[in-house]
């Protein structure tokens, strides 16, 4: 049996993975989406968002495409480049090519060919047909600097009145660095948002919605974390490559079927303390009826 299910819950709501649909929209995020979509509608070109590991930007990224998807009647299309580690400007332009779809001739083509074929299909999508074309890049703290040459050159295809191709960048803290030693490209940046780390009344606004949206109900969210539980997961926040403390890790798992005494010892990381916490609150408030968890007084 999967601990949710011990927990009374349909899905896994503490997946590791960036599901759109366990999005919870904090007021900054909330704020950044807005903004991204009306620039990318207002084809205003380049945009970039910052934050820290695990402060949501591949979440945001998914989510984006997603509201874009259903706005397919806008004419709006969106092409995702997960991982810009590219090792020469050809590989680059080909796999820009390849996601626009554009078709490839059996020799290959020249850099010069390949930058043509991107900009004559960006005329035509953008002039002839109306369509706004959005290239999404996640993790852009790892683009190299000749791929930033090429969007540079991306962004100079434009009319008098907008962008030929809308890019949005996710990145790390340390692509602010790199922005400002290329400041021809920092230039081009129709605005920067930067995603801080959740507070403790996000952490558990998040912590609650993601339990409703896994429970399937639209009522209130068992309350399944007790205070220092939630304290404990949003100190957890900062840690690198943060899933949410309390639930996903196999330790969790692990621990959960472990009799309640053995985690009575000093509690040695925050996800621990905070699993500890939600088995004390478990223990507690007489849910632990599932015959595997020895929870006896
Ligand atoms: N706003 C949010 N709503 C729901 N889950 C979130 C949110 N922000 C982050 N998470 C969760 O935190 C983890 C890391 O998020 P992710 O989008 O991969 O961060 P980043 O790309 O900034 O490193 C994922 O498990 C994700 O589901
Ligand atoms: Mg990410």
């Amino acid at each position: 049996m999967d601990y949710f299910q011990i927990l009374n819950l349909q899905r896994e709501p503490f997946s590791n993975s960036p599901e759109p649909d366990f999005f919870f929209q904090s007021d900054q995020h909330r704020g950044c989406l807005q903004k991204l979509e009306l620039a990318v509608r207002l084809r205003r070109g380049l945009n970039v968002v910052i934050g820290e590991v695990g402060t949501g930007k591949t979440t945001l990224c998914r989510r984006l495409i997603l509201n874009f998807s259903s706005a397919e009647k806008d004419g709006i299309e969106t092409h995702l480049i997960l991982d810009p580690s590219f090792s020469n400007t050809q590989e680059f332009l080909s796999a820009v090519a390849l996601l626009l779809g554009l078709p490839r001739s059996a020799d290959g083509e020249s850099e010069w060919q390949l930058k043509e074929n991107i900009k004559n299909y960006l005329f035509r999508k953008g002039i002839d047909e109306s369509r706004t074309v959005v290239l999404l890049i996640d993790e852009g703290q790892k683009l190299p600097d000749f791929c930033l040459e090429i969007l540079r050159e991306f962004l100079n295809y434009e009319t008098n009145e907008y962008k030929l191709l809308q890019i949005v960048i996710f990145a790390q803290k340390e692509f602010a660095e790199v922005l400002k030693s290329y400041a021809n490209f920092a230039d081009r940046v129709n605005q920067y948002y930067f995603l801080k780390p959740f507070n403790f009344r996000d952490t558990r606004a998040m912590i609650r919605f993601r339990i409703a949206k896994a429970s399937g109900v639209d009522a209130a969210a068992p309350a399944l974390f007790t205070f220092p539980a939630l304290w404990a997961m949003e100190k957890a926040r900062t840690e690198p490559r943060w899933n949410l403390a309390a639930a996903e890790n196999l330790e969790f798992r692990h621990a959960l079927e472990c009799p309640l005494d053995h985690l009575q010892r000093a509690p040695s990381s925050l996800p621990i303390l905070a699993l500890h916490c939600v088995l004390l609150k478990r223990h507690e408030v007489g849910l632990n009826d599932a015959g595997d968890l020895s929870l006896d007084d």
